[in-house]
């Protein structure tokens, strides 16, 4: 993907001045589209659907590839759905470009998450360029994070990418609040085990190690073996998952060099798209500096842990993620979905 994106950027910066007045709309939202399949989605359900026409690009939230049980009010999915926003214009500055976004432009369809065009020249700045070379890099990575502390300024920048979108994302720095959201996350653990429902659904998107499915979580992305990765989605059904489940989240939480949860004044889809875009600048400026990122999101999806989350942070704003910084082990890169599986070029789209 880089490289084609590259590619174009160069054929457009022939000249200082002109580059980006060659930029052909269609083609740098086509771009923009291969750049927001990496974004991150819960169990990687890439739940989005575009619609290119005539230098418009829409993005639509595919509620089809919802989450009923984890995710019954689609919050997460409409936050992937920003994170995939973000990755788009970043795409399109890259390229030299304004990008003229709207969210939620139609109040009739709800699930009509962006219109997106090309807007005016404007020459990429060494952020554009170090968010853009991020998208490929960042991944989710579940591992434990080794105890060097991150640098001086990291966190501030993390939470500034946040409140440029009307979100915050508060840090836990004592450890008696970091002791009280692990002990909520694994209480979450032990409620989500407990609920065959839930089990069923992830067991739906879990993938082996050598799978050739283009969605879904691979055993890999958890440490696990391809032979263990086979036998994850039966082993979910086992209490001993639960309790290792329980003392790795416990750990993973507990040591997390940097540990947040990212807020929203209100609980409505509009800012869940834009704390999905905050969100995902964060995670790529984190990358950028070299640093690894990992969401536990089980005390966000369980409705008593996310009150318990509130009350701890003693706020009246909504938590959507609970993310974990740290430099970490190198994690490999989970599928995505082609291009043509996600974009249509018609007038209509159901
Ligand atoms: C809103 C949201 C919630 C997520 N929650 C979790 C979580 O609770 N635990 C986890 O391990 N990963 C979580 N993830 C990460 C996804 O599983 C990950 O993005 C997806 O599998 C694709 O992998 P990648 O991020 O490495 O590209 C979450 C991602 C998003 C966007």
């Amino acid at each position: 993907m880089t490289a084609t994106i590259e590619r174009a950027a160069e054929s457009l910066h022939c000249t200082a001045c002109s580059h980006s007045a060659k930029l052909d709309p269609d083609v740098a939202l086509e771009r923009a589209v291969e750049s927001a399949l990496r974004a991150p989605s819960a169990y990687n359900t890439q739940p989005w659907r575009f619609r290119l026409l005539d230098g418009t690009l829409e993005l639509h939230a595919d509620v089809t590839r919802g989450r009923q049980v984890a995710d019954p009010a689609n919050r997460e999915l409409y936050l992937a759905c920003g994170a995939a926003l973000a990755n788009m214009r970043v795409t399109i500055r890259h390229l030299g470009r304004e990008a003229d976004i709207a969210i939620l432009p139609d109040r009739k369809r709800p699930h009509f998450v962006a219109r997106i065009r090309v807007g005016a020249v404007r020459h990429p700045t060494l952020a554009d360029s170090r968010y853009f070379t991020a998208i490929p890099q960042r991944r989710s990575n579940r591992a434990r994070f080794y105890s060097r502390p991150i640098p001086l300024g990291v966190g501030p920048s993390l939470a500034q990418a946040v409140e440029g979108m009307g979100a915050s994302l508060r840090y836990l720095h004592s450890a008696n609040t970091r002791d009280a959201l692990a002990e909520i996350i694994t209480f979450a653990d032990r409620v989500q085990a407990q609920d065959a429902r839930f089990r069923l659904e992830l067991a739906a998107w879990l993938r082996g190690n050598q799978t050739d499915r283009l969605d879904g979580m691979p055993g890999f992305a958890f440490g696990l073996s391809a032979p263990m990765a086979a036998l994850a989605p039966f082993a979910l059904h086992a209490l001993s998952w639960t309790s290792i489940r329980v003392v790795r989240d416990d750990e993973l939480a507990r040591e997390a060099p940097l540990l947040g949860v990212l807020l929203t004044r209100n609980d409505e889809p509009r800012d869940w798209i834009m704390a999905g875009e905050g969100m995902e600048r964060a995670l790529l400026f984190a990358s950028s500096q070299g640093l690894a990122s990992g969401f536990m999101n089980q005390a966000i999806q369980v409705p008593e842990a996310r009150d318990r989350v509130r009350r701890l942070l003693n706020t009246t704003w909504w938590p959507l993620a609970i993310l974990r910084f740290g430099f970490g082990p190198e994690t490999r890169q989970t599928a995505r979905r082609a291009v043509t599986d996600v974009l249509v070029r018609d007038r209509e789209m159901a």
